[in-house]
């Protein structure tokens, strides 16, 4: 009897890989058919065999030096999708027929994972607009303003840290888990109008759920791998975009803020959370069947802001000292800049107005975010037949990946393109894209929300630290990257020594 359950079942799935086999071959011809060059795919990966053991952003990395061409074809293991290298085509996508590319291709299922698949960016149109429209107000420049002081106390944080651990106690640093504190401190104020200091006290709710969320190990990576480069398997196994652990923590906090709020009777700052609260109670919400589920969307967006502020802004802090230890010159410049704007306040730290002012700060900023864009392709699913084209038509249900590391080391746009040069950005405004070859932040109505709030938190940190520190290298000038996350992150967490200034 077993063994004929066993052999019953052994016929199963061979049968399953048989038909799995045929139908992928089958798709393997889509883009020779349609005059696409393409990347030759390997069986039941496609062109995702180097999942878990390369990074993302190295693959798209590789990618562009092996495909000059405009557009090529790729396949997500048996789903053909199109990558975008030029800026033009970038646009159109992106801008010009965002009509037929109004969602993203990563999703999730809104049974089983609701903030995973409630969040701004996941969430599909319309539903997108909605809650966009809702949640842009709490971004506001005087929203920012307010939010550059809790900034700037966390920076003070930053430093005692550093002077604590890696000056006084001469410990190595990890550049990233040190910066991922400091964001961490600033959104818990942001979402739940809680101030806490995980920098002085080692602990916080915040840091608590993002250990789980953004812990790359293999599983985690995998699982996170699987919701951008082929969902439906993600949505079979049930998985969970932000991490089951880190969705329980969400969801404790998220109902402690708000029984604490109806206690006190207090509604809150002008947090994320009190302001969802708010347009929920105003009707303004997306109404849908089901008691919960505007909570469930409440907490969604909670769950992705402390994601999104985390993981890409503390990956571009540790990258701007990593550059800065290997250019003294530049940071010499910087010192200067810094130093003069300080004077001229009168002031010990940077506020809002003046750290606007540093124009340098922004050129290394922005020129860090070109080398190392924290995320390496920006995704869109064709929801609409579009002409990309004169030669090439997009079929509904295609996704289509920009790939924002090609654009930005293309050596037509910005020569010497492996190199970190400052100077290129000088002048350079935080809204600018210079004529679409700059877009670490995405393009499009589905841009980074966070873009301002992400550059003041940069800026405020990094002046910090600059005023009181000489950067040097700690080790050669190559991070490798961690082969388990999608978002470019230092394999080792990044090291640099600091060396007090006088
Ligand atoms: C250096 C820091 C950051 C970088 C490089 C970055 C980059 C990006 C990119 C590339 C996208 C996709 C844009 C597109 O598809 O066109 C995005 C979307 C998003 N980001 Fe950021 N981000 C950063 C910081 C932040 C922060 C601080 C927050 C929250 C406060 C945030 C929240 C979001 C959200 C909610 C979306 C989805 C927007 C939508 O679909 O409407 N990000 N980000």
């Amino acid at each position: 009897m077993i063994a004929s359950i066993i052999q019953l079942f052994l016929v199963f799935i061979l049968s399953c890989l048989t038909l799995f086999y045929f139908f992928s071959r089958s798709n393997y011809g889509y883009w020779k058919k349609r005059g696409v060059p393409y990347d030759q795919p390997k069986l039941f990966f496609g062109s995702l065999s180097f999942l878990m053991r390369t990074s993302a952003w190295d693959v798209f990395y590789d990618l562009s030096k092996k495909y000059k061409c405009d557009y090529f074809g790729i396949f997500l293991s048996w789903k053909p999708a199109l990558v975008i290298n030029s800026k033009e085509l970038a646009k159109k996508v992106l801008v010009k027929e965002n009509d037929s590319y109004q969602d993203r291709y990563i999703s999730s299922g809104a049974e089983d994972d609701p903030l995973g698949a409630l969040n701004l960016f996941t969430i599909k149109s319309p539903q997108w607009m909605q809650i966009r429209h809702e949640i842009t107000p709490t971004l506001t420049s005087m929203r920012l303003k307010a939010i550059t002081e809790i900034m700037n106390s966390n920076a003070t944080e930053v430093v005692n840290r550093i002077q604590k651990d890696h000056v006084d106690s001469n410990k190595p640093v990890d550049l990233k888990n040190l910066f991922s504190m400091y964001t961490s401190d600033t959104i818990a104020y942001n979402v739940f109008g809680i101030r806490v200091s995980s920098l002085k006290e080692l602990t916080s709710p915040v840091l608590a759920i993002t250990r789980y969320m953004i812990r790359w190990n293999f599983w985690r990576g995998l699982e996170f791998t699987l919701f951008f480069l082929l969902p439906a398997v993600a949505k079979f196994f049930r998985m969970k975009l932000l991490s089951h652990t880190a969705n329980e923590y969400i969801k404790k906090l998220y109902h402690e803020v708000v029984a604490e709020r109806e206690k006190t009777g207090q509604t809150g700052d002008k947090d994320l959370v009190s302001h969802l609260l708010k347009s929920n109670a105003n009707s303004k919400l997306p109404a849908e069947s089901g008691s919960q589920y505007a909570e469930k969307l409440m907490m969604a967006q909670a769950g992705f802001f402390i994601l999104g502020a985390m993981e890409t802004s503390s990956t571009t802090m540790s990258y701007i000292l990593y550059e800065l230890a290997h250019h003294p010159d530049e940071q010499e410049k910087l010192y200067e800049e810094l130093s003069a704007a300080l004077n001229e306040s009168g002031k010990d730290v940077l506020d809002y107005d003046d750290l606007l002012k540093v124009k340098y700060l922004t050129a290394c900023i922005h020129e860090t975010l070109r080398l190392h864009p924290p995320v390496p392709h920006l995704d869109r699913m064709c929801n609409k037949k579009c002409q990309l084209t004169d030669e090439l038509t997009i079929e509904a249900g295609t996704p289509v990946f920009v790939n924002v590391v090609s654009i930005h080391y293309n050596g037509d746009y910005y020569p010497d393109p492996e190199q970190w040069r400052p100077e290129r950005f000088n002048d350079s405004t935080d809204t600018d894209n210079h004529d679409f070859t700059f877009i670490p932040f995405g393009d499009g109505p589905r841009f980074c929300i966070g873009k301002r709030y992400a550059m003041m938190q940069i800026r405020a940190v990094i002046a910090q630290i600059i005023k009181k520190y000489r950067i040097k290298p700690d080790g050669p000038h190559t991070w490798q990257t961690d082969p388990y996350s999608v978002f470019l992150r230092p394999k080792h967490g990044g090291r640099v020594k600091f060396i007090p200034r006088s």
